[in-house]
């Protein structure tokens, strides 16, 4: 096994890979690097094609050592502007598969897991000047409110976005520790821990933006793509699966039709997987961080499709 695996097991990896490579002589872009599991699996199929792999934390970079791929150290929000500096303006496929490695999710010191005394911090890319320590106690109640409803889907958003607010009067929450004595007095009884993981990835997706990151990559993908060129997405929760599904089968990110002077239904993509592809049981009896993944794969038209 190649270190690179214990840093994150690939998650839909054939399935995934299958759908991107269809032309083994073209450009595919891997946008989550991670432990370069699909980015090798991709490698392997290529016959003199090209990969281009981003990940924004500086930690991923050390497993493309080696590989026939250039890796940019930057945020796929960037995608556009990084190929163009390497003059490429097309592409044959773009893959991404979203969220934390388990490598930062593993590292006590990253500050993403509920499991580890840590300082919140939960940046992906370790430069970026926002960590989770500031938002805990510098966001206004109502930011606070919004966050955690909006990205974690908590139920009593209001009442703990004004517990915080409280609690950091007294003292500063500076630690994982500091933020789940918090949590503890509102989560429901015998749920904690699903509490506080709501919690923790409403903290997560506000620290590293990241469901405007993923909007401007979609449409910077779908400009990018080749006509017969794929791009395949894997999310691992609704927000995301969201933005993906509406970019796949309506060709923008609101989801609302579009029609042309005459009433015809426009895409410019065609989904593949008219359902999302879920991991089969002996990937996810191998490896639970698969459990929600969801796999959708769509393929670039010549002309907007007429419906
Ligand atoms: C689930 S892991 C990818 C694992 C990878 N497919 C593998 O086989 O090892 C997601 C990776 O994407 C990176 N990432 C997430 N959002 C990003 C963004 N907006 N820009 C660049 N990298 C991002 C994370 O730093 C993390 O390393």
């Amino acid at each position: 096994m190649y270190m690179a695996a214990l840093y994150h097991k690939p998650v839909l990896l054939t399935e995934s890979v299958n759908g991107l490579v269809w032309n083994p002589q073209g450009v595919y872009v891997d946008m989550t690097f991670g432990g370069g599991g699909h980015a090798r699996a991709i490698l392997d199929k290529l016959q003199g094609g090209r990969l281009f792999a981003f990940d924004q934390d500086e930690a991923a970079a050390a497993n493309a050592e080696g590989l026939e791929l250039t890796f940019i150290q930057a945020n796929f929000r960037y995608l556009k502007k990084y190929l163009k500096l390497y003059k490429v303006t097309q592409v044959d496929g773009i893959l991404a598969d979203l969220g934390v490695s388990s490598h930062q999710f593993d590292m006590p010191d990253r500050g993403f897991s509920t499991r580890f005394q840590a300082d919140l911090d939960m940046r992906m890319d370790q430069s970026a000047k926002q960590t989770a320590q500031q938002i805990v106690n510098e966001y206004h109640e109502e930011q606070l409110q919004r966050m955690l409803s909006r990205y974690g889907e908590v139920k009593n958003a209001r009442t703990l976005a004004r517990a915080i607010v409280s609690s950091r009067i007294n003292q500063p929450i500076r630690t994982v520790e500091d933020l789940k004595k918090v949590l503890a007095k509102f989560a429901p009884k015998g749920r904690e821990a699903k509490y506080y993981a709501q919690v923790f990835q409403a903290l997560r997706i506000e620290v590293n933006d990241e469901m405007e990151a993923l909007a401007e990559m979609l449409e910077q993908a779908v400009d990018l793509l080749v006509p017969g060129g794929r791009l395949v997405v894997i999310s691992y929760h609704s927000l995301e699966d969201r933005l993906v599904k509406n970019m796949m089968t309506k060709g923008n990110l609101a989801g609302e039709i579009q029609q042309d002077f005459f009433g015809n239904k426009l895409n410019v993509l065609k989904m593949i997987t008219r359902k999302p592809v879920v991991p089969e049981a002996e990937e996810l009896a191998e490896n639970n961080r698969a459990r929600s993944a969801k796999l959708r794969i769509a393929e670039k038209l010549n002309v907007p499709v007429r419906r």
